[in-house]
C-alpha cells in the first residue's frame, strides 16, 4: 500500500516529509513526491522510482515552507509514471491532495469532470478528487472538503491541501489507517506510525469517516456532519522495527491481519453496491465474446497455483467452461491443445514469476486471448497479458504469500461470477447471492481474527510433529493444499494435503497414533463423504482437526478438536477457511523459533526457471 505523511509546524516541512516517506520504504512502492506550500503556492515535485531519486532532483532546490504533504505510491490506477505519481493538484494547483485506497466512483466522476472542461494530467482515479475541490469549492476549505467526501465512494486515506488556506491540512479515512502525531507548536500525519515516532509518540488513531482540521499548534476531529469527536491520545511503545510492523512480531501475521482491507479493496467497484452482479470495467467482456471461449487454461506457480485450483471450481460450476489448470513450468513444455477459443489466465502476486511469464508468452503464442491475475501494476506479466485484473492486496512483505492468496480467490470467484452471467449460465438471483456473501466476507474475516486463539493453541501443542496432513474434498481439497504448503514453507514440518477420498488409495499407511491431520469440511455436498473419511484416520488413531462452518454440530463427533469458520456459501468458505490455516503455520512456525518472515531456500519472486 501506499505511504502518506503530513506536516504542518515551524519547521521546514519538506526534511519532515522526506524522512517520514523514507521510514515508510519497507513497504514497498514504485514513485514518490511531496508538495509543500511556500507562501504563495504549493509546489509539488515528484517522480517515478525509488526516494532517492526524488531527493537527487531536488536536492539544489528543496521546496521551502512549513507545511506539505508526501507519498509513496504503490501503482493501482495507472502504471508508475511521474504523471501518475502523488501528489495530485488540480489545474490551477490550489488545491493538492495524496490519497490511499481505491476512489471506487472514479471514472464517471472524471467523464462529468471532462465534460465541464477539466483537463486531466494523470490516469488515476486520486486526481479526480483534487478537480472535484476545485469545482466546488466555495471559499470554504472545510465545507468543500465534506462536500467532496459526499460525492466520492471507495476506500481512501486523504490528506488535503489549499492554497487558499494555508493554516491548516485537512484529513480524513475510509477503511484505510491514518494517525496524527501531536507535537508542541507542529503536527504530524502518516498512514503509518513509523514515519512519526522520530518526532512524537502521542498520536490520534483516526477512525473511519472521522475528519480532522490539522493546524500547527491544534488538532480538531469531528465526524462528516461535524459533531466534534473527543479523541484518546495513543502513547506508542514500540521501537522502530515494530512500527514497521505495526505493532505485530512479524510481516505474515501483519498481512494476514490486513485481509479484510484487502479483500475489500479488491472487491470495491467490482461487486455492485445493489449487490446485483459483478462489473469489471477493464474487461468489458460481451456475452458473444464469452460464448466463444471453449477452454481456459489456469496457469500459475506456488501459492497463485493453488488459487487457480480453487478457480478451476468456481469457472467450471459458475461459468460451465471446461478448465485446465497447470503449474507454469510444466504448461510451457507439454505442448498445451490452446487455440484462439482458449482463454489463458495467469495468476501471479508479484507479476515477475518467470515460469509464469514463459507460460504467458507460449500461451500468446498458440493463439490464445490473455488475461493476467496480478497484484503488482506495470509488472512483466501486467504488460505482457492481453488484458489484466489487478488484486490490490497491496505489497507483500513477507515471503510466505497470504493477503494475496485470498484476493486471488476473490477476483476468481469474481470473475467465474462474472463469465458465468455472461454465458448465460448462472441465474441472476444466484449471482446475487454470491454478491450479497462477498459483501459480508471481510467482516467475517475480521470476526475470524479477533477469536482465533484455539488456533495458536493447536499449533503450540502440534508444532513439533514431524508430519501432518490436510485432506478435504471439492474446494476443501483445494484449500488444504495451500494450507500444506503454507504450513511446510514457513515451519519445515512435513505436510501433504489430500483428497480426502483418495487417502485409502496408498497413502493411509501413513496416517499412525498421533499424526495430526486437518480435516476440512465445509463443503455440504460432500459433507457426508468427507466424514467418512475422518472416520477412516480416526480409526488409526490420527489426531484430527475439523474445520468446519459454525453452526456444523456434527463434527465434534468424529475429530478431536474443531476450529470454527463463520457460515457462509460453499464457493465462499475457501476464502474464510484459508485463515485459521495461515494462522496455523504462522504458530506452528513461531513455536518452532523460525524465520517466518524469510524462510530458507524461497525468494519473494522467483525471476529464475
Ligand atoms: C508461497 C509463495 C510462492 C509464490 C510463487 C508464485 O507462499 O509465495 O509459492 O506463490 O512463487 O509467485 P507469484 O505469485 O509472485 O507469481
Amino acid at each position: 500500500m501506499c505511504g502518506i505523511v503530513g506536516y504542518i509546524g515551524d519547521q521546514e516541512a519538506a526534511g519532515f516529509l522526506l524522512d517520514g516517506l523514507e521510514k515508510l520504504e519497507y513497504r514497498g512502492y514504485d514513485s514518490a513526491g511531496i508538495a509543500v506550500f511556500n507562501g504563495t503556492n504549493i509546489r509539488v515535485e515528484k517522480c517515478v522510482g525509488r526516494l532517492e531519486e526524488l531527493k537527487q532532483k531536488i536536492a539544489h532546490d528543496m521546496p521551502g515552507g512549513a507545511m506539505g504533504i508526501g507519498h509513496t505510491r504503490w501503482a493501482t490506477h495507472g502504471r508508475p509514471s511521474d504523471r501518475n505519481s502523488h501528489p495530485h493538484a488540480d489545474e490551477s494547483g490550489n488545491f493538492v491532495v495524496v490519497h490511499n485506497g481505491i476512489i471506487e466512483n472514479y471514472l464517471r466522476l472524471k467523464e462529468e469532470l471532462i465534460d465541464k472542461g477539466h483537463h486531466f494530467a494523470s490516469e488515476t482515479d486520486t486526481e479526480v478528487v483534487a478537480h472535484l475541490m476545485a469545482e466546488h469549492y466555495n471559499g470554504d476549505f472545510e465545507a468543500t472538503v465534506k462536500k467532496v467526501l459526499s460525492i466520492i465512494s471507495g476506500s481512501y486515506s486523504l490528506v488535503f491541501m489549499c492554497a487558499h488556506e494555508p493554516d491548516k491540512l485537512i484529513c480524513t479515512k475510509q477503511d484505510n489507517p491514518l494517525v496524527i502525531g501531536l507535537g508542541e507548536g507542529e503536527n504530524f500525519i502518516a498512514s503509518d506510525i513509523p514515519a512519526i515516532i522520530n518526532h512524537t509518540r502521542k498520536t490520534y488513531i483516526l477512525s473511519d469517516g472521522e475528519l480532522a482540521i490539522v493546524k500547527k499548534d491544534s488538532v480538531w476531529v469531528q465526524n462528516r456532519d461535524g459533531v466534534p469527536i473527543s479523541k484518546k491520545v495513543f502513547e506508542v511503545h514500540w521501537d522502530a522495527e515494530a512500527a514497521e510492523k505495526g505493532g505485530f512480531d512479524h510481516f505474515m501475521i501483519k498481512e494476514i491481519n490486513e485481509q479484510p482491507r484487502a479483500v475489500r479493496d479488491t472487491m470495491t467497484g467490482r461487486v455492485a453496491k445493489d449487490e446485483t452482479g459483478i462489473v469489471f470495467e477493464e474487461l468489458n467482456w460481451t456475452a458473444d465474446e464469452m460464448s466463444a471461449i471453449n477452454k481456459i487454461f489456469i496457469v500459475a506457480c506456488g501459492t497463485a497455483y493453488h488459487a487457480g485450483v480453487v478457480g478451476k471450481y468456481y469457472l467450471e460450476q459458475l461459468a460451465r467452461i471446461p478448465v485446465e489448470v497447470d503449474i507454469a513450468s510444466e504448461f510451457r513444455y507439454r505442448s498445451p491443445l490452446v487455440d484462439e477459443n482458449t482463454l489463458a489466465i495467469v495468476i501471479s502476486q508479484s507479476g515477475e514469476t518467470s515460469d509464469t511469464l514463459a507460460a504467458l508468452k507460449e500461451a500468446k503464442r498458440l493463439g490464445a486471448r490473455t488475461l493476467a491475475v496480478t497484484n503488482v501494476v506495470g509488472s512483466s506479466i501486467a504488460r505482457e497479458a492481453d488484458q489484466v485484473v489487478y488484486t490490490y492486496a497491496g505489497p507483500e512483505i513477507a515471503v510466505a504469500s497470504t493477503k494475496a492468496y485470498t484476493t486471488q480467490l476473490v477476483t476468481m470467484l469474481m470473475l467465474a461470477i462474472y463469465v458465468g452471467e455472461l454465458r448465460g449460465a448462472l441465474p441472476a438471483e444466484r449471482a446475487q447471492e454470491l454478491c450479497r456473501g462477498l459483501h459480508r466476507l471481510p467482516e467475517q474475516i475480521e470476526d475470524m481474527l479477533s477469536d482465533m486463539d484455539s488456533v495458536k493453541t493447536f499449533a503450540q501443542k502440534y508444532g513439533y510433529s514431524e508430519d501432518v496432513f490436510f485432506i478435504g474434498r471439492s474446494l476443501d481439497y483445494a484449500v488444504a493444499l495451500e494450507g500444506s504448503l503454507k504450513l511446510k514453507e514457513i515451519s519445515y514440518i512435513h505436510a501433504e494435503a489430500y483428497a480426502a477420498g483418495e487417502l485409502k488409495h496408498g497413502t493411509l499407511a501413513l496416517i499412525t497414533e498421533g499424526v495430526p491431520v486437518i480435516a476440512l469440511a465445509t463443503q455440504y455436498d460432500v459433507y457426508e463423504k468427507t466424514l467418512s473419511n475422518i472416520k477412516e484416520v480416526k480409526a488409526r488413531d490420527a489426531v484430527v482437526i475439523g474445520l468446519a462452518l459454525t453452526g456444523d454440530e456434527s463434527i465434534a463427533k468424529y475429530v478431536d478438536h474443531v476450529i470454527f469458520i463463520p457460515a457462509t456459501d460453499k464457493y465462499l468458505a475457501p476464502i474464510l477457511a484459508v485463515v485459521p490455516l495461515q494462522l496455523l503455520a504462522y504458530y506452528a512456525a513461531t513455536t518452532r523459533g523460525c524465520d517466518v518472515d524469510k524462510p530458507r531456500n524461497l525468494a519473494k519472486s522467483v525471476t529464475v526457471e
